[in-house]
């Protein structure tokens, strides 16, 4: 092990609750990188002093979580395409400078691919928030999507991506949902809730279903889904992924998405 203790962290308002500091600890004692990973609660007002700490302490890379993904791009020097393309930053890597990514998108990705095929797939995206953006951006790229958001604007938007941008209404929904082969809720509801943004009867055997929620783990939608025969993801193995491939802009190294699973699911069972 190298003598200097690298250090990482994630900045977000709140962030108490934040599984990623157990899921990177995890990760840097498997590999044995001497490395921290600590969550730094930062208010908005704040954000701009927090990115000069990172430059005048020499923080290795940062997690940026909610209020900051989007604020935190005009404090930094450079953005990756799919940063700039989804107007959002959830991964920062000081390399002298300080640079810009989103993994958020590429952690969807992954997280289905555990599951499916997603080339020429017909997608549904419910919501147009940041992680909504982020999902139909990176699906953009290998399948048909179409994103419904309860403010159409949103999802409109979107079209500069190549994908299809309506309003979420139960009759775009049973629409929608009759060509689709995946169906992903990027909206919040269901997070600490037992609501569903899908009527039950419109889930059916085969459609690959995946909730971006984690808050509880089994959300409505995924319970529903499962008992109607519909192949389920839930939303941990995209914060695992997005995590996953976080570290590996960091660190160039692989990571077992299992081991950082089973660090997060230590947290939850904590209620972090
Ligand atoms: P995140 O970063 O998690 O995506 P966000 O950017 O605040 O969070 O986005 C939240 C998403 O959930 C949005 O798509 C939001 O819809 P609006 O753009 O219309 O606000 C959606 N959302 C939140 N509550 C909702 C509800 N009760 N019904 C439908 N959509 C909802």
């Amino acid at each position: 092990m190298d003598a200097e203790t690298r250090l990482y962290g994630v900045i977000g308002f709140p962030v108490r609750h934040s599984l990623s500091p157990a899921m990177h600890n995890a990760a840097f004692r498997e590999l044995g990188i001497n490395a921290v990973y600590l969550a730094f609660e930062v208010p908005p007002e704040r954000l701009g002093m927090a990115v000069d700490g990172v430059r005048g302490l020499g923080v290795k890379g940062l997690n940026v979580t909610m209020p900051h993904k989007t604020a935190v791009m005009e404090h930094i020097d450079g953005l990756s395409g799919d940063a700039e393309e989804i107007g959002s930053v959830n991964t920062i890597v000081n390399e002298g400078e300080l640079l810009g990514y989103n993994t958020d998108g590429i952690g969807a990705r992954r997280a289905l691919e555990m599951v499916t095929r997603l080339e020429g797939k017909d997608v549904l995206v419910l919501g147009a928030g940041g992680a909504g953006r982020a999902i139909a951006y990176e699906l953009s790229k290998t399948s048909n999507v179409v994103v419904l958001n309860r403010t159409p604007g949103k999802a409109r938007a979107l079209e500069r991506f190549g994908v299809i941008g309506d309003a979420l209404t139960a009759d775009n929904l049973r629409r929608y949902i009759r060509e689709a082969d995946i169906l992903i809720n990027a909206t919040s509801v269901g997070m600490n809730s037992d609501e569903s943004p899908v009527p039950a009867d419109l889930l059916r055997e085969g459609l690959v279903v995946m909730d971006v929620v984690y808050k509880p783990l089994r959300t409505r939608l995924l319970r529903e889904a499962a008992e109607r025969g519909c192949v389920t993801v839930d939303g941990l193995w995209m914060l695992v992924h997005q995590g996953a491939e976080s570290f590996r802009l960091w660190t160039g190294k692989k990571v077992d998405p299992e081991l950082m699973r089973g660090a997060a699911l230590e947290g939850l069972r904590k209620g972090w």
